[in-house]
C-alpha cells in the first residue's frame, strides 16, 4: 500500500497542527509528503505531474486546516484541475478507480459545536460530504476522516496523541464504501 498525503496550508510557518503531522509523517519515511502551497507558490499546478503522482499510489490522503468548512482554495483548484475528464472520470477516465481517498483536517470548532445541536450545526461527516461524493464520482473508495477539533485550546500533551493517533489512522483506515464504477 503506498501512500500519499497532499498537505495544503497556505501559511505551514506558523501552523501548529499541520506542521506538527507533517514532521512526523516524515520521521516514519513511509509516506510520500505532497505540499501544494510549498510546490507552487504561483498556484499554478502542473496537472501532468499531479496525475503521474496520484497514479503512483494506492491511498491518498488530503491535510488541510478546514476553511470556511471547506477546503483551502489551492486544494479546491487542485480537485478542479487534475481530476480531468478521461482520466478520473468518463469512458476512458479509470485512473482513480479502486483508488483510496481520507481527508485528515485540524478545526478551531470544538468536537461539541460540530454537532447537530452545536454551533456549527453539521458534523465533520457532513461537511465532508463533498470530498466523499467526489471519491464516489471517481471510483474511489472513500476513507472515514481523521479530525483534531478545538485547536485554540490544544494543549501540547493533545497534540502530542494527535500524531500517534494520526499515524495508526492512516496505516490502519479501512473504507467504509466500496468503490463503484461511475456509470
Ligand atoms: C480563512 C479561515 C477559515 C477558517 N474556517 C474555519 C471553519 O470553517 N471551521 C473551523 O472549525 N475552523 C476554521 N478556521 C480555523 C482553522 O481551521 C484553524 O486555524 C486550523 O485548523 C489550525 O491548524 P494549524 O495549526 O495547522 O494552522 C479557519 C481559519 C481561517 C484562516
Amino acid at each position: 500500500m503506498k501512500t500519499l498525503v497532499i498537505i495544503t496550508h497556505p501559511n505551514m510557518e506558523q501552523s501548529r497542527v499541520n506542521r506538527t503531522w507533517r514532521e512526523e509523517l516524515e520521521k516514519h519515511g513511509e509516506f510520500t509528503i505532497h505540499e501544494l502551497y510549498k510546490t507552487y507558490p504561483d498556484e499554478n499546478i502542473d496537472v501532468a505531474k499531479e496525475q503521474a503522482l496520484i497514479e503512483a499510489h494506492d491511498r491518498i490522503i488530503f491535510q488541510y486546516p478546514l476553511f470556511w468548512y471547506s477546503t483551502p482554495t489551492l486544494l479546491k483548484r487542485w480537485f478542479d484541475t487534475v481530476l480531468q475528464y478521461g482520466w478520473a472520470y468518463g469512458p476512458d477516465g479509470s485512473k482513480t478507480a479502486g483508488k483510496e481517498i481520507g481527508v485528515a483536517i485540524s478545526t478551531y470548532g470544538s468536537e461539541a459545536s460540530y454537532q447537530p445541536d452545536g454551533f456549527n450545526r453539521y458534523t465533520l461527516e457532513e461537511i465532508l460530504r463533498p470530498i466523499d461524493a467526489l471519491a464516489h464520482f471517481i471510483s474511489a473508495s472513500y476513507l472515514p476522516h481523521f479530525a483534531l477539533s478545538d485547536v485554540s485550546n490544544l494543549s501540547d500533551e493533545r497534540l502530542e496523541q494527535s500524531k500517534v493517533d494520526y499515524i495508526r489512522h492512516i496505516k490502519t483506515v479501512q473504507p467504509v464504501k466500496q468503490a463503484v464504477t461511475a456509470k
